[in-house]
């Protein structure tokens, strides 16, 4: 034991990223050269494209029992955290949202650019009554 190297590195944030299966990164590389086009143009490539990345949601729908139009794929974590905050504001049902200053900064920044930040109580903790009196006026 004393001779063998011990690795003291232990990783815990795969809410932000995980190894990739290594097939799954071929199979998507070699999709990637092969149907190289824009999913979103109409010309051949792009409707090419457009079939791979339909088949690949409804895939994804059924492993994850969602309607697959249902799913939106986005190019990454901060994308996918303004979507629904700048969505609210489309909505024409007047309401609030309550957003704590320990968000992550993607979503953090995007509230307070949008609708303001409310601090968390005590401890960092959101009570019950905190929460029902933090919420915020859509501006
Ligand atoms: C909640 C949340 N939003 C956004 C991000 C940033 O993701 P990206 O670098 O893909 O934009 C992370 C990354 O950990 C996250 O946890």
């Amino acid at each position: 034991m004393a001779n063998q190297i011990v690795n003291k590195n232990h990783y815990f944030d795969w809410a932000a990223t995980s190894p990739c299966d290594a097939e799954i990164l071929r199979s998507a590389l070699e999709t990637t050269i092969e149907k190289w086009g824009n999913p979103s143009s109409v010309h051949t490539a792009g409707k090419e494209a457009r079939e791979i990345f339909e088949d690949a949601r409804k895939l994804c729908g059924k492993v994850l029992g969602v309607p697959a139009e249902k799913l939106y794929f986005t190019s990454g974590g901060t994308e996918s955290d303004h979507i629904p905050i700048l969505s609210v504001l489309n909505r024409p049902q007047k309401g609030h949202l309550l957003f704590s200053s320990i968000e992550h900064p993607a979503v953090r920044e995007q509230a307070l650019a949008v609708y303001g930040i409310h601090e968390p109580g005590h401890q960092g903790w959101f009570d019950r009554r905190c929460c029902i009196c933090g919420y915020l006026p859509r501006r």
